[in-house]
């Protein structure tokens, strides 16, 4: 059976995908910090729990040796866990923050994938949730956006260098999606998402599933011809001002 490993895998995006790649017939290792919101996942999907911060880098590395030594391959790493810097203008973003985020997104992963490399084999595929901001800039949280760029880079730049290994390295870049992140963001604003699924070409935001479902997708053999890329389930967001 191929297994996968899921970052973020207790809330929001990281769960729905936790969902959908055990759907597909995936097993499961389910990553977070919060080890409450992972028992509830491994409860849904069948999945075994393995709590990790990535700002913590000695126990990602401990973690990712465990899984190289316990189970040797692993077919599919989604790397999503992540933090908001919603709110915070350019001017505000102390270095506190910006380690946080950049540590969290950039350097967490960087350093997971590396220390997982053992265990990627001809076939692998990494999928990495960076974010529509990267592509579009967006107000007051730059740290959040530069994060997410870096994880674009990330992906293109271990797609060429591990695409001749046989591994695969694409991104998502989410528009808004609805999920605990950003209903903490737009809590005291009652018609935030109504009025940004107004404004979506297809009058709907992409949900959890969706972007789970493009994760899914660039994880299995359906995409074996595609690494580097960035696909938005975003709704139509993308192009819209
Ligand atoms: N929701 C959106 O609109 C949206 C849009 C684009 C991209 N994204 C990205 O999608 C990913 C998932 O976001 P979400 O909206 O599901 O948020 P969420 O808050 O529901 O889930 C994020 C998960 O990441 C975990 N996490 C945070 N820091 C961690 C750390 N140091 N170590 C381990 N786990 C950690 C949290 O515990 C949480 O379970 C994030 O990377 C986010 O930036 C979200």
């Amino acid at each position: 059976m191929s297994l996968a490993l899921v970052t973020g895998a207790a809330s929001g995006i990281g769960r729905a995908t936790a969902r959908c790649l055990a759907d597909a017939g995936h097993a499961l290792l389910l990553c977070d910090r919060d080890e409450a919101g992972l028992a509830a996942v491994a409860t849904e999907t069948d999945g075994m729990v393995l709590p990790l911060d990535l700002l913590d880098l000695t126990a990602v590395r401990a973690r990712a040796a465990e899984v190289v030594r316990q189970h040797g391959r692993l077919h599919a790493l989604v790397c999503c866990a992540g933090i908001s810097g919603h709110g915070i203008p350019f001017a505000q973003v102390d270095e506190a923050a910006w380690d946080a985020m950049l540590g969290t997104h950039a350097k967490g992963h960087f350093f997971l994938i590396q220390a997982l490399l053992p265990a990627l084999a001809p076939g692998a595929a990494v999928v990495i949730v960076s974010s529509l901001f990267a592509l579009r800039g967006s107000p007051n949280m730059p740290h959040y956006t530069v994060a997410k760029g870096a994880l674009i880079g990330m992906a293109r730049a271990l797609a060429v260098e591990l695409g001749p290994a046989g591994i695969r390295v694409n991104a998502v870049a989410p528009g808004l999606i609805r999920t605990p992140m950003t209903e903490h963001s737009a809590s005291g604003d009652a018609a935030f998402f109504a009025r940004r699924e107004a404004a979506t070409p297809l009058r709907r935001l992409a949900t959890p599933r969706d972007v789970a479902e493009s994760i899914a997708f660039l994880a299995s053999p359906a995409a074996a011809s595609l690494t580097g890329q960035v696909l938005s389930p975003s709704g139509g967001e993308a192009f819209t001002g």
